[in-house]
């Protein structure tokens, strides 16, 4: 786990596309505010207008891996400078959909990338930010894993939207990505928390907030059952 300055908890939300996790921000915002917490919301490729003019060149034009990847850390430096580690410095909430681990998993796993590449953009991204040590990255606390199976997600998926270059990939490409998050959540259990994304709504936001309460990053609600 990273640790942060001044009490900020640094929160990311993770999956293949159509595993439903940008359904639960909501309310997941909510409950930290009911608590006193300021919260940033944000997102990746995202979060800063930069960001989000490289967040459109990558969903929408075709483009090498490399491409990819270093404009999706392009953008992530912008965001971090930006956004999230001024926010942590104030102690706040930043409950971010995607982050590096979303890298790992599409153009890692998923495309073929390779990662020791990721890891060397990752470091000079993410290493020393925040107040960290020199050596040490800037990464989740937790990292709520929405883990679906990938035919069921492009199920949900069908129709919903005019798909962006991600969610128009081939269900082979999810099982990459699926699997990518899979190996990255073996290799830091203590930082992911897996959600199975297949149950209904109301029952995932119940996991979500049972394993929040459990890591102690919420308090549990007054009369809510044990
Ligand atoms: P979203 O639809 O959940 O907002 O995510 C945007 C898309 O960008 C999603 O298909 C995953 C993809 N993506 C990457 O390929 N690499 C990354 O590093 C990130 C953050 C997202």
């Amino acid at each position: 786990m990273s640790p942060t300055r001044d009490g900020g908890l640094f929160l990311t939300l993770e999956g293949i596309d159509g595993a439903g996790k940008s359904s639960h921000l909501d309310a997941l915002e909510a409950r930290f505010k009911a608590q006193g917490r300021t919260v940033v919301r944000t997102r990746e490729p995202g979060g800063t207008p930069l960001a989000e003019t490289l967040r459109a060149l990558v969903l929408e034009q075709p483009m090498t891996p490399l491409t990819e990847s270093l404009l999706v850390f392009a953008a992530r430096c912008e965001h971090i400078a930006q956004v999230i580690e001024p926010a942590l410095a104030r102690g706040e909430v930043v409950l971010c959909d995607r982050f590096t681990d979303a890298t790992f998993a599409y153009q890692g796993a998923g495309r073929g990338f390779d990662t020791a590449v990721l890891s060397t953009l990752e470091q000079w991204v993410q290493a020393g930010r925040a107040g960290l040590p020199a050596a040490q990255l800037l990464q989740p606390q937790f990292t709520l894993w929405f883990d679906l199976a990938p035919e069921i997600a492009a199920q949900r998926l069908a129709g919903a939207r005019v798909p962006d270059k991600f969610e128009a990939q081939p269900v082979e490409f999810f099982r990459r990505v699926a699997q990518g998050y899979a190996d990255r959540a073996t290799a830091d259990a203590s930082r992911f928390v897996r959600i199975d994304a297949s149950q209904a709504r109301d029952q995932v936001w119940q996991q979500i907030d049972t394993a929040l309460v459990a890591r102690g990053v919420l308090s549990q609600v007054q009369g809510a059952a044990q």
